[in-house]
């Protein structure tokens, strides 16, 4: 590797790899599907998704990473040649998410701001619109999001300050910082939403069971992608994060750790979320069902409506729940860049610094194209079409590569050797025969609803988004890294 990077303990690794895992999905995301898709019974699909496709992925990215100790791109290469171009395809569709991440940061730096005097108003969809998120109207697709943009170049700045440096100077320390200030952030959040009045009400409702749902495929689909999402899987970035593990490490038993880390979070926060939604629903009579939305909707409309008629522990909650936010996207955002970061750095024999800051810029250009008054339904749009047909999709690649390409029986006693928790037939099984046949199947669901009903707008974001991928992914290709 460009860098002979390694961590400097399994804690910084752990941070690490919880800081990657715990992002936006957790907070947002999670409570939503629950409520959305059985409530309490959604618990055993959430819980079997772990078990089939959570845990033993992550198994085989940590265990690939650690025996290859090399960048994404270079393992692929070492498998097979020809397959260094599908891993730039995967390394540009990560990094276009990282592109759009900063953006959403970059809302929630906006609200951070605006928590210190509530200068969001009373009217706080008017005011998402027009300072921060915008809206769907193409006309407004010419002009600048000011607050946004300034946003995305400071939040651009913070993650190439902690990338840039040394691999346990920046992403090892911050991780021990950001993870354990945002656990502490949170449990204090919610164990007093769990005091408010009315928190009941929103528990009931979160976990209110519906037992005919679990006949249901959307429910089991809406776990497994929840799984995909919330723990980072298949986009390089485990695989990356693992590269760095010295020998001896206990492959098998972080994995464990860093799912169990990750669910009980997002668990524990749905808690806390619902218990304010429950709290507005008592104060105001509003049914739950007008309050609950998801992602951007609750966290940026629902949320700072609550914290107003809140008195002045709404002045204390709003600000700490847009700084968790904020610590959680930051984590989550050096770990989606840092798959790109080693494959360049390799690519091109750069240092780390000078491979970071080339990158920074270009990706900050590209952050900027998303912070016009068409931000969030950009967002919208481009995050559908990246997740669903690129990252899916190139998920199940992997799952086939790994497991029938390279040998997946070597792997084995690699990663047994220092765990106690041991794997053998059962995951080699899972790996090779139930992943692929159940993500080509997801990736082809997927792609059904995304083109459905699909509009011109989308379809030319998609072409232009393909074709900037396969181009770019043949150019990196054909540079020779003389390695
Ligand atoms: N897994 C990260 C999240 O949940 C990306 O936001």
């Amino acid at each position: 590797m460009g860098d002979t990077s390694q961590w400097n303990s399994q804690l910084s690794f752990l941070f690490a790899m919880i800081g990657a895992a715990v992002g936006l999905g957790n907070i947002w995301r999670f409570s939503y599907v629950v409520y959305s898709n059985g409530g309490g019974t959604f618990f055993i699909p959430y819980l079997i998704a772990i078990a089939i496709l959570g845990i033993p992925f992550l198994i085989l990215e940590y265990g690939i990473g650690y025996s290859f100790k090399d960048s994404f791109s270079n393992v692929m290469k070492r498998i097979n040649p020809k397959l260094e171009f599908v891993s730039w395809i995967l390394l540009l569709f990560v990094f276009i998410v990282l592109i759009y991440y900063m953006v959403i940061l970059s809302w929630d730096l906006t609200y951070l701001t605006s928590s210190v005097t509530f200068s969001w108003g009373s009217d706080v969809a008017a005011y998402f619109v027009q300072n921060v998120g915008g809206s769907s109207n193409l006309s407004n697709l010419g002009s600048l999001i000011i607050p946004t943009a300034i946003g995305a170049l400071i939040i651009w700045v913070i993650v190439w300050f902690i990338s840039h440096r040394d691999l346990n100077e920046g992403i090892g320390k911050i991780s021990k910082i950001l993870i354990p200030a945002l656990f502490i952030i949170m449990i204090g959040i919610v164990i007093y939403a769990l005091t408010l009045p009315g928190a009941s009400i929103g528990i009931q409702t979160l976990l209110q069971p519906d037992w005919s749902k679990l006949t249901d495929i959307n429910i089991w689909l809406a776990a497994f992608s929840q799984i995909l999402f919330s723990l980072s899987m298949g986009q390089a970035i485990a695989l990356t994060y693992a590269s760095y593990l010295p020998e001896g490490s206990k492959i098998n038993d972080n994995v464990l750790l860093v799912v169990f880390a990750n669910s009980s979070f997002e668990v524990f926060t749905a808690f806390g979320i619902f218990s304010i939604l429950g709290f507005m629903s008592f104060s105001t009579g509003t049914p739950m069902v007008q309050l609950v939305s998801e992602g951007t909707g609750l966290i940026f409309v629902v949320f700072p409506m609550i914290f107003n008629i809140m008195g002045i522990m709404g002045h204390i909650l709003a600000p700490l729940l847009f700084l968790a936010i904020l610590f959680a996207g930051i984590t989550s955002a050096v770990a989606i860049f840092e798959p790109m970061v080693s494959s360049m750095e390799d690519k091109l024999n750069w240092s780390r610094k000078k491979t970071v800051t080339l990158l920074s810029i270009i990706g900050c250009a590209f952050s900027l194209l998303f912070t016009t008054g068409i931000s969030s339904y950009l967002v919208g749009v481009v995050d559908g079409f990246v997740n669903e047909f690129g990252i899916l999709f190139l998920i199940a690649i992997q799952c086939i590569i790994f497991a029938w390409i390279y040998n997946v029986d070597s792997l084995i006693p690699v990663i047994n050797e220092n765990s106690r928790f041991k794997v053998g037939s059962l995951w080699k099984a899972i790996i090779k025969y139930v992943l692929p046949c159940f993500l080509i199947a997801m990736w082809l669901i997927g792609v059904y609803y995304l083109f459905a009903d699909v509009d011109s707008f989308e379809a030319i974001v998609y072409v232009i988004i393909m074709v900037l991928v396969l181009v770019f992914s043949g150019i990196l290709t054909k540079i020779n890294s003389n390695k």
